[in-house]
């Protein structure tokens, strides 16, 4: 199979973004396929914002597939890995890189090892989606170096064995994943609804509240509501299905007021379904409730709705303005309620920094010269250190390659994280 010694080290590079659910997956119906029990609907954020870079390589030399994240060293033995890297290996084809006089045909691929090394463009411990689009990654990049055919919907199948959300990350835009009938899980696979060019006026602000609360893994959450809600049977059984047709009515003719008040509504009925398990999860904290308040008194005394609000497995707050007039304002009344502790202001918004110039918001004296928003019940009642930071995002495109070889995370030489 090798060529020259055999010493050669094959790469590839590719970056996944993450992706937001606005119409929630929540329970399967198969843990070990991970085969969701209805439809959900996702955006996918902008991968310079948030998103993973993942490096994969294969050589001779390597003993056996190791992988590193965010710099340190984990396990591989995973059932989900395994299933990920199975299902690769499985459609590899031959390979031949004349340059470095490597010829890897298809048969070969399964008895070369793997080393992985990936890396999250945002802190991991914030408790962002990161396994939807550490997952993808691995499959998407996994995918290229094993020279598999280009199948979004079969690497979305295959992404959805890492993990259920990761299949929306293979592509960009506006994504639905279609939950499938079959027993083998061949129909459960991601479509594009839309790609992140059709509705670009949409801005994300993600609230990262601060907790120190262990939250329960989305994972066990969802087995628990499965074995114990009987919510998630009306949710999955009676509402979704119709809630999707609207939302995909909705993406197609940027209607924002439906977008919107689906969204919300979504949201606001996974964490139903949690407090309806048993024992109950309590994913959201006082901070994600006040910015509901905040956004459901704004919405109603506009009598339109200006934002749209989702909250995932956690306390964050992830927030879609219909325009960046809509999202500075906003902005103006997030930082009224939580002003930056430090009085660091270009660290407390991350992203799309040009956002605060919109909002007129350029120093910390601007901040403090903020007036109470008008729905304001009690004036002056601010909570300062209860929101991290926040994140202003877009819609964003699903992976891609990164063929500049300086951006790899492997050493071309050694096969070893840089
Ligand atoms: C609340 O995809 O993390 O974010 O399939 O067990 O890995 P597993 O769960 P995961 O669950 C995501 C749940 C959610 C809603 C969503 O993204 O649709």
């Amino acid at each position: 199979m090798a060529a020259a010694e055999g010493q050669w080290v094959l790469m590839a590079t590719g970056r996944t973004p993450t992706n937001i659910a606005v119409i929630k997956y929540w329970g399967k119906r198969d843990e070990a396929l991970i085969l969701p029990i209805n439809d959900s609907i996702s955006v996918t954020l902008d991968p310079d914002h948030l998103s993973a870079t993942t490096t994969v390589a294969v050589s001779p030399s390597f003993p056996s597939d190791r992988m590193w994240l965010n710099g340190k060293e984990i396990s591989l033995l995973g059932g989900r890995f395994q299933s990920c890297l199975r299902e690769i290996r499985k459609r590899a084809r031959d390979f031949e890189d004349k340059e470095k006089g490597v010829k890897i045909k298809k048969e070969d691929w399964d008895k070369l090892h793997v080393h992985i090394a990936s890396y999250n463009n945002f802190p991991t411990a914030a408790g962002l989606a990161s396994s939807a689009a550490g997952l993808a990654c691995f499959v998407f990049t996994l995918g290229k170096l094993m020279n598999a055919k280009e199948d979004y919907g079969e690497l979305s199948s295959i992404a959805r064995q890492g993990s259920g959300s990761a299949c929306r990350s293979i592509y960009g835009g506006f994504v639905k994943w279609c939950m499938g009938e079959k027993d083998d899980g061949s129909d459960s696979i991601a479509v594009q609804l839309a790609d992140e060019t059709h509705w670009n006026d949409l801005v994300i602000i993600i609230a990262v509240v601060s907790s120190k609360q262990k939250e329960t893994s989305s994972t066990s959450g969802m087995r628990d509501s499965v074995e114990t809600s009987p919510l998630l049977q009306y949710r999955a059984q009676t509402v979704v299905p119709g809630r999707v047709l609207k939302m995909e009515e909705a993406i197609k003719n940027r209607d924002f007021e439906s977008f919107a008040k689906l969204t919300c509504a979504d949201s606001n009925q996974f964490h139903a379904v949690c407090l309806d398990t048993s024992p109950p999860i309590f994913y959201m904290n006082d901070t994600s409730h006040r910015i509901i308040s905040l956004v459901e008194k704004w919405n109603h005394s506009e009598g339109t709705p200006q934002v749209a609000y989702t909250f995932d497995a956690g306390p964050n707050a992830v927030l879609i303005a219909q325009n960046r007039k809509t999202a500075a304002h906003l902005l103006q009344k997030l930082l009224y309620y939580f002003p930056p502790q430090d009085n660091d202001l270009s660290s407390y918004l991350v992203g799309d920094k040009s956002i605060l110039g919109v909002a007129g918001l350029h120093s910390m004296k601007d901040v403090e010269a903020l007036p109470a928003p008008p729905e304001t019940k009690i004036p002056d009642q601010k909570f300062k250190g209860d929101v991290s930071y926040f994140i202003c995002s877009r819609l964003g495109a699903g992976p891609k390659v990164v063929s500049d070889e300086g951006q790899a995370l492997i050493d071309s030489v050694t096969g070893l994280p840089k």
